[in-house]
């Protein structure tokens, strides 16, 4: 195969994961023009294009070299490398991205008196996921079948199909709506950034490496706030140690006030009222939090 000059990113095409990936891209910089068929989007400003897909296809693109990277459920890409032959070159999850989660489990009837994983011995179990719900089979040593279906799993035990089901729950609407019930969970999962073991070594990798950086900043700001407040000498001491975990704060002195401080520290997550409180009861004045836009270490 030639080798690309181009970043070549594979993302689900239409889906829960489309628009949250898009979005995290553009706070990466990349933009990205939509062609007319939607299957390939050329990217402006950046050279890095994106290949618009099946979800289920997505490491398959990346083992193959079609695409380097791709955003992609970690139950995706974890079935794939449990059932894709030996030939398929290994991948990695790179990154967990934060959105688009949700579980792979194991559901039952609701009627079922159900109270332990041995139960589901000799039973038929119906699944889009037959690497996952294998593994899971063997590590509890359970012998069940195994009915692979590419949809509509949830339907399999009123048809008869099957005494069980292993599939995702997000809002568990659909497991209600088909009265079953979750018993065990397989898998946490999330979006995730999805690439080779090893990096290209050519300039893609030097790509890679500093969209990893931007996306590193990106995730780190979603969950970041600036907390700035003031401070006297004699508070500072009691408002320090209350203040949410991150790095060192920084202490600049207030003009004309030699006694007072104003206190800068990023937080690594929301900052709530109530810490607020305990703070402002500490002997802080003028607190403000706000959020991070953008970050570079
Ligand atoms: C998944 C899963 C369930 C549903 C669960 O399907 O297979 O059907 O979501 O979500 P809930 O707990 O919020 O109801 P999806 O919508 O991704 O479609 P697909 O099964 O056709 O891929
Ligand atoms: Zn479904």
């Amino acid at each position: 195969m030639k080798p690309r000059d181009r970043l070549r990113i594979a993302m689900q095409k239409s889906g829960r994961l489309t628009e949250p990936a898009l979005e995290l891209l553009n706070r990466c910089g990349l933009s990205f023009r939509q062609s007319r068929d939607k299957l390939f989007c050329f990217g402006e400003g950046e050279p890095v294009d994106l290949l618009l897909v099946r979800d289920d296809d997505i490491p398959g693109l990346i083992a193959q070299g079609v695409c380097d990277l791709g955003i992609v459920g970690r139950n995706v890409l974890q079935e794939y490398q449990l059932t894709a032959g030996l030939e398929a070159g290994p991948l990695s999850e790179w990154r967990p991205l934060g959105f688009g989660r949700c579980r792979l489990s194991i559901a039952v009837p609701q009627e079922l008196d159900y109270r332990e994983p041995k139960q589901l011995a000799g039973s038929r179990i119906a699944t889009s996921y037959p690497g996952l719900l294998g593994q899971w089979l063997r590590e509890h040593g359970i012998e069940a079948g195994v009915v692979t279906l590419a949809g509509s799993v949830e339907i399999a035990p009123r048809l008869g199909t099957a005494d069980a089901i292993c599939d995702l729950v997000q809002s568990g609407g659909t497991l209600v709506a088909n009265q079953l019930r979750e018993t065990e969970i397989l898998l946490e999962s999330e979006a995730v950034l999805a690439g080779p073991q090893m990096l290209p070594t050519d300039e893609r990798g030097d790509m890679i490496e500093l969209l990893l950086k931007r996306l590193d900043g990106v995730i780190q700001v979603r969950e970041s706030r600036l907390l700035l407040l003031q401070t006297s000498r004699g508070t500072l001491d009691a408002i320090t140690r209350l203040l949410p975990g991150g790095p060192q704060p920084t202490l600049l002195p207030v003009a004309g006030q030699p006694d007072q401080f104003m206190l800068q520290a990023l937080c690594a997550g929301e900052v709530s009222w109530r810490q607020l409180e305990e703070i402002k009861k500490a002997g802080a004045r003028e607190m403000f939090v706000l959020p991070v836009e953008k970050m570079l270490a």
